[in-house]
Parts: C-alpha cells; structure tokens; sequence
C-alpha cells in the first residue's frame, strides 16, 4: 500500500503547511520569513494538483475529494486575502466553485464531469498567476527594482 502511505504523507505535509501559516503572523517587519511560509503554503497546491490528476487518471475518487477539499481549505485562510488585489477576489470565487464542483463529481464516481472540472481548476491556477505576475511586477517597479 505504497499509494496509500505516500497519499497519507501528502495529507500531512499539507496539513504542517497550513499549520506552518495560521501560525505566521505577516508582519511587516519580516518580509523574507513571510515570503518563505507563503512560498511553502503555496507549492502545497503543486503537490495536491498532482494528486488531483492521480487521483483522476487511476479512479481513485476519494483521493480526488480529499486533495479537492485541501485545496479548497487553502483557499479559505487568510493567505490570501492579505494580498489584497481586489481581482485575485473573483478568480478566487471561480477557483472555490470548479473546486466544489471537482469535489462533487468525484463524490458521483462521475469521471467525465470530475475530469472536466479538474481542467477547469488547472485554468484558474493560470489565470490567476498571471495577474499575481503583472500585480509582482508593478511591485518590484514601485519598490524601484529591487
Ligand atoms: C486566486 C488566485 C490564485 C489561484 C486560483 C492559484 N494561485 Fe497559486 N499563487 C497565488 C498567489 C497570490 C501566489 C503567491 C505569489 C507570491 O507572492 O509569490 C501563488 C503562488 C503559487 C506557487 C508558488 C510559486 C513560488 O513562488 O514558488 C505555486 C507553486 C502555486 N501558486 C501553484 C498553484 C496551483 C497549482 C494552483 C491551482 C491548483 C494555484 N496556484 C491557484 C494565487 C493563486
């Protein structure tokens, strides 16, 4: 049951991840050690991504619901909102929506519709990295390049 030991490790990676930002306080002081949780919180989505696909390409429903609703979890701390560009809001509430969608089709055992979602959720991570990208550079100038 390697999958299975190795889907545990996920989980729990994730859920240190997590735990690891609800207990950093963002202060302004510390730039380089907020910039370090948040970089760890957010590459949690790579791995629960690639369980997603996992998950998809082997029938593996449960483990599609379980990394759907992690991801869906992520997205509810404040992580995310301390960002505070008003369009990362509604890229978020489309990324929330195919994310339950994803979540209830693998609960269906509906491979089509799962699958479908599951593509929708990879565009939202497009999506919205390319506003985070343009947001990052407009704050890089602002900062004077540095
Ligand atoms: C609503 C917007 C949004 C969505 C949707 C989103 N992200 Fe992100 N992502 C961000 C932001 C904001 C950051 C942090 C950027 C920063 O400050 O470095 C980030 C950072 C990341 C990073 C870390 C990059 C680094 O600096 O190492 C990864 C990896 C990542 N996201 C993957 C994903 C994946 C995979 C998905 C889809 C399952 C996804 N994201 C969906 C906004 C989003």
């Amino acid at each position: 049951m390697q999958t299975r030991t190795s889907l545990r490790l996920v989980a729990g990676v994730a859920a240190a991840a997590l735990l690891l930002v609800a207990g950093t306080s963002f202060s302004a002081e510390t730039p380089s050690a907020q910039r370090v949780a948040m970089q760890g919180f957010m590459r949690q989505k790579l791995v629960l991504s690639q369980s997603l696909l996992e998950g998809l390409s082997l029938e593996r429903y449960e483990q599609v619901q379980k990394s759907a609703l992690q991801l869906r979890k992520m997205s509810q701390t404040n992580a995310w909102s301390m960002l505070g560009n008003v369009q990362y809001q509604a890229q978020m509430t489309n990324y929330q929506a195919n994310l339950d969608a994803l979540w209830a089709a693998a609960g269906e055992h509906s491979l089509d519709a799962a699958a479908s979602a599951y593509a929708k959720v990879v565009v939202n991570c497009v999506d919205c990295h390319r506003i985070v990208r343009v947001d990052q550079h407009l704050r890089q100038v602002n900062r004077g390049g540095k």
